[in-house]
């Protein structure tokens, strides 16, 4: 397919300031987007300005929330601009298409289309250090019509905004509240799928934590409540004993590229034993009150590592590290944005330089 280019007339202002750019607000001069009909298939796909789309006030996703999405980050190194095992996020996008019934992209196709894209914006990567551009590749039904099925129309899109940290906090430990009320997901639903529906159902709870003063919800597994399952914008680890621990891939956790990263950093560098099993909410405390709790942290691709300091579940509240960033956990985050951002050799295959 032939990726056609239509240049912006009038560029944006960057951001002057960038160590004020927070998360998710200031978007690129360019997008890419691809469209797709039953019997014909993708077509159409173009780097063009990036502008609002017109909608129908009856197109699917906006229903029934037929969407898949994904978040990648681009990163200024010295050698270039830096992505990070960008083809996994690429193949993840086809896995939660499958479970959403979302047709398969040409996966190699949308990695040259966003290489193009980005070297259209490069001068738009932020240079300060902990900044980077994210991507956010996304899937949405289009088709105009309020019957529940799966679409036959689609729009895929690639939109690039330059970001700071996640957490307003940034590398500060978050406090996180142990979610006994509300589920996240169940086994056989939709929990591993990056789609909008899982954000959207999150957020009763993140709005009740905020308002208590926690930064994020730990979320329980969705039939007992009882086995830890994950932050909903992380994956979980806990330091227990030496050891690291991190609920394993059973379909109701999001399948972490950061998680999957830190795992082999762990395990290839550091010489860490990582369990990769079920853990009650209720050990981890008791590993907490006779002193076995070490450290625990989040992982994500926007969130990168992030230590948590606090925890808190029914009455009971602990502390983590002193509150503080964990020995494991700054090595961790050290040894990966050391890569991301070319500082240290990548011993993996993960980085593409532009
Ligand atoms: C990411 O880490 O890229 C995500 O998609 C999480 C999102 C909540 C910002």
């Amino acid at each position: 397919m032939n990726l056609e280019i239509v240049r912006a007339k009038d560029l944006k202002l960057k951001p002057k300031d960038e160590t004020k750019l927070g998360f998710g607000r200031i978007f690129t001069d360019h997008m890419f987007s691809m469209q797709y009909k039953t019997g014909k298939g993708w077509y159409d796909a173009k780097i063009r300005p990036y502008e609002n789309f017109s909608l129908s006030p009856a197109c699917m996703v906006l229903h029934y929330s037929q969407t898949i999405f994904e978040g990648l980050k681009a990163y200024d190194t010295d050698a270039g601009i830096n992505l990070f095992r960008p083809w996994d996020n690429f193949k993840r996008l086809n896995v939660s298409g499958k479970r959403m019934c979302i047709p398969e992209i040409d996966e190699k196709f949308a990695l040259e289309c966003l290489i193009e894209l980005l070297g259209i914006e490069k001068d738009w990567v932020p240079k300060t250090e902990g900044t980077s551009l994210y991507i956010r590749p996304t899937i949405i039904a289009t088709d105009p019509f309020l019957g529940v099925k799966e679409g036959d129309e689609y729009l895929f899109f690639i939109i690039l905004t330059p970001v700071g940290a996640y957490y307003a906090s940034g590398l500060e430990p978050v406090n996180i509240y142990v979610e006994d009320e509300y589920v996240r997901s169940v086994i056989g639903g939709t929990g591993f799928t990056k789609t909008g529906g899982n954000y959207a159902a999150s957020l009763a709870a993140g709005k009740y934590a905020h308002d208590k003063g926690f930064s994020q919800v730990l979320w329980l597994d969705g039939v007992e409540k009882k086995y830890v399952e994950e932050v909903g914008s992380m994956n979980i680890f806990f330091k227990i004993r030496g050891e690291l621990l991190t609920p394993p891939l059973m379909g109701s956790i999001l399948p972490g590229i950061t998680r999957d990263s830190v795992i082999k950093l762990s395990r290839d560098m550091f010489g860490v034993n990582v369990r990769e099993e079920r853990i009650s909410i209720a050990d981890i405390f008791e590993e907490n009150a006779s002193g076995g709790l070490e450290e625990v942290f989040g992982t994500g691709t926007a969130a990168v590592v992030s230590p948590v300091g606090g925890m808190t579940w029914e009455d009971k509240s602990i502390k983590v590290s002193g509150g503080k960033m964990g020995d494991l956990t700054a090595k961790l985050y050290d040894t990966l944005t050391g890569i991301q951002y070319g500082k240290i050799k990548d011993p993996f295959g993960w980085i593409k330089t532009l």
